[in-house]
């Protein structure tokens, strides 16, 4: 999985840029609030902050702008070079690292204030393993706030509106597209909420945002379709938690 994934991203890395304009902000993914909006973090003024799955690293700019010291982590090397270009274009000094996000040897145990990530765990099978490496290098108290996919959204058909899935049947999904088969995976929300808390993490905030509220709207809406977007009215298409160590 971890060798599809990044093969990929390394051949998609410049149409997903292309295609998505994925803003300069703190963002939960297409559609839902930002960060501004949402407050899950509070102050980031030198706070360290690690983004797992960072690709193009928008969302670790602002981090960086807002005065975080910033650590961005992703595998497909496409992405990192996406991210160089666009920290020097605007003018912040981030630290890029290329690395599975399962296994993190490069940082340090108990260094980050934050550990963040924006529709990047989808791509995790081992969710344990993950949370478990994420919970070693942050600091007592520190937090891991992530979006990811809203597993209702799976199994919703968008264009039929009927369910097309087992919610229960959670694992590896494929979805075949002319660039490429692109895999991921589903994990139910008692999978996400057991995950964090069986690794020590305390859950202090799970959000479902209501895409009907047309205020939440981001920038990055724009690349949704009508039948997505209706779909978006009637189910979630993002899950987003805070956890803390304790
Ligand atoms: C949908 S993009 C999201 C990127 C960014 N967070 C954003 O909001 O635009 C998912 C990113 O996760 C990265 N990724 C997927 N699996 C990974 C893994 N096992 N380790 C590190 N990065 C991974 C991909 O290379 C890709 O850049």
């Amino acid at each position: 999985m971890k060798n599809k994934t990044k093969k990929w991203w390394e051949n998609n890395a410049k149409m997903f840029q292309k295609v998505h304009k994925v803003p300069i902000d703190i963002s939960y993914g297409p559609g839902m609030p930002n960060e501004d909006k949402l407050k899950l973090m509070g102050n980031l003024k030198r706070k360290r902050v690690l983004e797992i799955g960072c690709g193009g690293a928008q969302c670790g700019i602002s981090f960086a702008k807002k005065g975080a010291k910033v650590i961005g982590i992703d595998i497909s090397e496409e992405q990192l070079k996406y991210a160089k270009k666009l920290a020097e274009k605007n003018k912040v000094k981030i630290q890029l690292l290329q690395g599975d996000i399962v296994t993190l040897p490069k940082i340090k145990s108990i260094s980050q204030d934050i550990v963040f990530s924006s529709w990047a765990l989808l791509y995790v099978s081992d969710l344990k393993k993950c949370f478990k490496e994420v919970y070693r290098v942050l600091k007592k108290e520190g937090v891991f706030v992530f979006s990811t996919h809203h597993p209702f959204w799976e199994t919703l058909d968008k264009k039929s509106m009927k369910v097309k899935r087992c919610y229960f049947d959670s694992g590896r999904c494929r979805e075949a597209y002319k660039v490429g088969v692109f895999e991921w995976h589903r994990h139910t929300i008692s999978e996400l909420v057991n995950a964090l808390t069986n690794v020590g993490f305390i859950i202090e905030r799970m959000e479902e945002p209501d895409y009907r509220k047309k205020d939440r709207y981001t920038s990055k809406e724009v690349i949704l379709e009508v039948y997505r977007r209706k779909a978006m009215r009637l189910i979630p298409r993002t899950i987003i938690f805070k956890a803390r160590k304790r």
